[in-house]
């Protein structure tokens, strides 16, 4: 909608939302979007970035993006809890302005993290969220130098924040996110690892490396055909192809940013590596393969296992543990797939 038309006159919040219109499911990346949870909005703060709301068209019966709010005007407290009454937990804003709601969020998560009344699985969710928003920015495809920089810098700093609060990395199990996109896959991947590092009782230092290469172990798909990315089913033998070269892409990006570990650099590059030898890109065996990417393969195949995906259902974690054991323990070693189960069933899992 032109900006124009959106301001005076009756706004679309202002009345209450048409119910044969809302509840769309959609990929926002298909308009060029991504999510806003509404809970990390202020009430008649002023908006960051543009918000826009999807309706379906009577025309077209199809969705449309309809601007709710432009950038700089408040977003009044009434249309908060319109939104809230019509059960739409997100707007959406456009990936060009992702940049810009991310620099929002650096200067605002402070206050936002440690509001009165904050429980830890809130706080988690936020975090969760926030690094969201900064993956967005990265797969919305700001490769650039300067993109990449504050990608990796937010990486650390949502990393941090899960650290900082011990209890956020306790049952882990609760706040992982069910579906396979993969903002939500790196996000469990990074967590999952964290907890896992957690039980080993690794250093400090160690679990973050975990935290941040999770988060970053896919960046390499940013640079690979977003059809790819999404698309339902199994892929052909040429895509499968063109898809295992994520690890050395997410190296080759990362590699130049100085605030990128060796370790995480690692992590990145050999997250596929199987300790058979029969993984890529370098087809190393297990005592070669740096350490934390063999943990970071491990919790992947077991993310990928418990998430929704298009051609297949989410395995319940017992079957999936029992799959890890029974047909991967070659590929991710005996001694790590027994290790992680028990992680499974520890107190930072459960
Ligand atoms: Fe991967
Ligand atoms: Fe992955």
């Amino acid at each position: 909608m032109p900006a124009d038309k959106a301001k005076g006159g009756s706004r679309l919040l202002d009345r209450d939302l048409d119910h044969t219109r809302i509840k769309v499911d959609l990929d926002p990346a298909d308009f060029g979007m991504m999510a806003v949870m509404l809970e990390l909005l202020a009430a008649d703060a002023a908006c960051p970035v543009d918000l826009y709301l999807p309706l379906y068209s009577r025309q077209t019966k199809k969705p449309r993006m309809e601007l709710v709010a432009q950038a700089g005007e408040p977003f009044k407290a009434d249309w908060l809890q319109r939104l809230a009454r019509a059960e739409q937990t997100k707007v959406y804003t456009p990936l060009d302005q992702a940049e810009v709601l991310n620099a929002y969020f650096d200067q605002h998560a402070g206050e936002l993290l440690d509001r009165p009344n904050m429980t830890t699985r809130k706080r988690t969710k936020y975090i969760q969220e926030l690094a969201a928003a900064n993956l967005n920015a990265l797969f919305g495809g700001d490769l650039s130098r300067q993109g990449m920089e504050s990608t990796v810098t937010r990486a650390h700093e949502m990393v941090r924040q899960m650290t900082s609060d011990f209890q956020i990395l306790s049952n882990v199990a609760e706040v992982l996110r069910s579906d396979y996109s993969v903002y939500s896959h790196s996000i469990n991947v990074c967590m999952l690892a964290m907890g896992w590092g957690r039980f080993w009782g690794m250093p400090e230092s160690r679990i973050r490396a975990l935290g941040v290469g999770g988060m970053l172990h896919d960046a390499g798909k940013a640079k690979l055909p977003r059809y790819l990315l999404s698309k339902p089913g199994e892929l052909t033998s040429l895509e499968m192809a063109e898809m295992r070269r994520h690890p050395r892409l997410g190296y080759q990006m990362l590699q130049p940013i100085s605030a990128v570990s060796y370790d995480v650099l690692m992590i990145v590059l050999h997250h596929h590596e199987n300790a058979d030898g029969t993984g890529y890109p370098a087809g190393l065996q297990r005592d070669r393969i740096p350490h934390l990417a063999r943990l970071v393969r491990v919790v992947d195949a077991y993310d990928a296992m418990t998430s929704n995906r298009s051609f297949q259902p989410a395995l319940p974690p017992a079957e999936a543990a029992a799959t890890l054991l029974n047909q991967m323990a070659g590929q991710l070693g005996q001694d790590l797939v027994a290790n992680f189960i028990r992680f499974l069933a520890s107190p930072y899992m459960n």
